[in-house]
């Protein structure tokens, strides 16, 4: 997020100053009072989005979808178009409405959000250390997913981009043969929009009775024998519950790292969406298969 000083005061000023501007401009319509609004429009609009980062943009992009439909509405009545009213709203609406249901998944202020990301600290730069990660083969992660009890697997964004949900889902389809209890935790914003795993897992015919969301797994979590984090990444950050210093605290997330061994697939280290560094790479029970999400997946269904 761009921290400028005194940002709020900037913000209430613009607007103070858009209004004064707006009321002038109406008493008397001089063509330079609205070019000096429309300038003062973009720069707060401007300054408003910058303020934002991390895990709270996915907010701002809804919100602003939201105010374009609000906009439309204000030229409905402007325009006394009643379709352009109706369609306004819904979009307006819509947008608002999924705007509040992301803060209220990510424990976030609606209200601070829009008011462009109040209280937020910029991620510290220096990257912690936080010792040394350890990494796994498939042909390891296969043996051990043979010998598991039960198996928990918590998709996200990466699983999207490597179009692994039919490897996943045969894989889940295998193991479930073979007597593991299978099952999946989705996290509400894992992915790029809501409800993004549970369409990919429907679209592989995984059954909805065990798709599960991050309130009714996290429990079991603790007495899973393997967790597959497959292309997650922020959604299973303990840092979000652990490190009140973190920009992404506060946020619920999937408590993978209480499970006996956590595999974690992706294809570096490289933070997820937030730009945090993710500390259940480093854990003791926590192993990286580094590679495609869909390859790797592939590559343990062929060692079985
Ligand atoms: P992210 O934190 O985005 O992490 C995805 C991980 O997938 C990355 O770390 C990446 O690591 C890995 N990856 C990418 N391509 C891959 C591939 N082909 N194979 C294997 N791994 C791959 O994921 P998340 O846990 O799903 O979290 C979602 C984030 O998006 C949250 O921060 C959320 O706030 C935000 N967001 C959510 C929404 C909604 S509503 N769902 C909307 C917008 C944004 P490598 O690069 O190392 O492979």
């Amino acid at each position: 997020p761009l921290m400028l000083p005194g940002k709020n005061v900037i913000n209430l000023g613009a607007l103070a100053a858009f209004i004064a501007l707006t009321v002038w401009y109406v008493n008397d319509s001089q063509l330079w009072l609205l070019i000096v609004v429309t300038i003062l429009a973009l720069g707060l609009g401007w300054h408003l989005v910058a303020s934002i980062g991390g895990g709270d943009m996915p907010v701002v992009v809804s919100m602003l979808n939201s105010y374009s439909g609000w906009a439309a509405a204000a030229a409905g009545f402007l325009l006394n178009n009643d379709l352009l009213i109706i369609t306004g709203a819904l979009v307006g609406s819509s947008g608002a409405y999924l705007s509040y249901i992301m803060c209220k998944a990510m424990n976030r202020s609606f209200i601070s959000v829009i008011a462009g990301g109040f209280g937020i600290a910029a991620p510290a730069a220096a990257d912690a250390e936080y010792g040394e990660h350890r990494e796994i083969t498939a042909q390891a992660t296969a043996e051990m997913l043979a010998n598991a009890s039960s198996v928990v697997i918590t998709p996200g964004y990466g699983m999207a981009v490597a179009q692994a949900q039919y490897p996943v889902a045969e894989l889940a389809h295998q193991l479930r043969e073979k007597g593991v209890n299978v099952r999946f935790g989705i996290h509400p914003v894992a992915g790029r929009l809501p409800g993004h795993m549970n369409v990919l897992l429907a679209e592989a015919k995984v059954p909805y009775d065990i798709v599960l969301e991050m309130d009714e797994i996290n429990d079991d979590l603790g007495d899973t024998s393997v967790v597959l984090v497959i292309g997650a990444n922020d959604t299973v950050n303990p840092s979000a519950a652990e490190d009140p210093g973190s920009p992404i605290a506060g946020m619920p997330v999937l408590r993978v790292w209480e499970a006996e061994n956590v595999i974690v697939f992706k294809r570096s280290m490289a933070a997820g969406y937030a730009g945090v560094q993710n500390p259940l790479f480093y854990r003791d029970n926590s192993q990286m298969l580094f590679g495609d999400a869909k390859t790797r997946v592939e590559d343990i269904l062929k060692a079985f």
